[in-house]
């Protein structure tokens, strides 16, 4: 069978962490799809950069544009980040009747809506995985794992910069401003490392998984955000000396009056499982009233963990798209059209 053919847009920490990916582990991962999985053309700013990432055989170009309209293309790997530029990408590839993949939280809490929308009007799949908690499967085990609960409540760290931060302030005695700069040396952080550090990345990711667990749309304004950013070394000192570990938190919950939503530091007693998690990694509890309590670990950021998630929905859709393609079912988180707006 041909490859199925991949455009990838951007082609910083995912975007690079991804086409190694996918070199590195080829034979398996065309295994798993069912045919080979090509990325056949690249969209960067920098074009010299990518060129030296890809190599020959593998077209480059600066215009992203040019990619989401190619006729040979049938899935967009949207990695450029931001909301603008991003979502008109996102849907010129959905009208060109292009499978999507994107890491962009940012974009699917604030624009998911529409993208759903219109992914479902033209047949296509918009695939997230990487956009919530790195590595971990989260979305997968929501959307599918869980998929006979009624979702009592989310709660976790999916940050994995501000809780990097936390760990270097508390284990090493770092500064905030130095523990900030590794984690973006270490290609953690977000491009404006404001979304990190004020709760907001948070805020993206508990609001995309609030719209899956609960069946509602997309409603970041509606989630309470506050980050680290005015936290000391003596905040976490005084917490520890009581017992606790302070941890940036999302939380969203299934109310008689709705369904609530905040991101904020929180004291954890240390002895709690989710107060003992560090650095990069991200946990996030999940509870429903089939299962009880279930526990999702693992490298919240980082281009490899993040590629792990990316490749997977990329053999994910390939698998959908080829399986039966005059009957696939979208491979969507949520039916925008068939659910409530339920405000707190
Ligand atoms: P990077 O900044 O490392 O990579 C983005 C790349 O896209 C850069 O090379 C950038 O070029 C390029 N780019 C930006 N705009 C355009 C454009 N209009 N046309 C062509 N190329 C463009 O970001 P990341 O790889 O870290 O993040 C990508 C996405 O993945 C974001 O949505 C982010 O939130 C998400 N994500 C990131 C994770 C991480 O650990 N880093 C984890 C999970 C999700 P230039 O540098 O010149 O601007
Ligand atoms: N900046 C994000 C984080 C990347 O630190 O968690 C992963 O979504």
């Amino acid at each position: 069978m041909k490859p199925i053919n991949v455009g990838l847009l951007g082609i910083g920490t995912v975007g690079g962490g991804t086409f190694r990916v996918l070199k590195r582990n080829k034979e398996e991962i065309t295994r798993r799809a069912g045919r080979e999985i090509a990325i056949v053309t690249v969209a960067d700013k920098d074009v010299e950069k990518a060129r030296a990432i890809v190599g020959d055989g593998v077209r480059v170009t600066a215009d992203a544009f040019e990619v989401v309209r190619d006729p040979e293309i049938d899935i967009v790997v949207e990695l450029i980040g931001g909301y603008t530029v991003a979502r008109e990408l996102v849907m010129a590839a959905i009208e060109n009747k292009k499978h999507v993949v994107t890491a962009n939280k940012a974009l699917l809490a604030l624009h998911g809506n529409d993208i759903f929308a219109a992914a479902q009007r033209n047949g296509v799949m918009v695939a997230f995985e990487a956009a919530v908690a790195g590595g971990v499967p989260i979305i997968k085990s929501l959307r599918e794992g869980l998929t006979a609960n009624h979702i009592e409540w989310i709660a976790g760290i999916i940050n994995g910069t501000s809780n990097f931060i936390l760990s270097q302030m508390r284990d090493r005695g770092a500064s905030f401003e130095d523990a900030l700069k590794e984690a973006q040396a270490r290609g953690y952080a977000e491009a404006d490392p404001t979304f990190d550090i004020e709760g907001i990345d948070a805020a993206h990711k508990l609001t995309i998984m609030s719209a899956i667990a609960f069946g509602i749309p997309m409603q970041f304004s509606k989630c309470y955000t506050e980050g680290i950013s005015k936290l000391t070394r003596e905040d976490i000192r005084y917490a520890e000396e009581f017992g606790y570990r302070i941890k940036l938190l999302g939380i969203t919950r299934r109310r008689p009056e709705g369904v609530e939503l905040r991101v904020h530091p929180t004291l954890v007693p240390a002895r709690q499982l989710i107060a003992n998690v560090e650095g990069v990694m991200n946990a996030i509890l999940v509870k429903g009233d089939v299962v009880g309590p279930t526990l999702y670990y693992g490298a919240g950021a980082g281009a490899e963990p993040t590629a792990s998630a990316v490749v997977a929905d990329l053999v994910d859709v390939t698998r959908l798209h080829t399986v039966d393609p005059n009957n696939r079912v979208p491979h969507l988180a949520f039916q925008p059209d068939a659910v409530q707006d339920i405000p707190i």
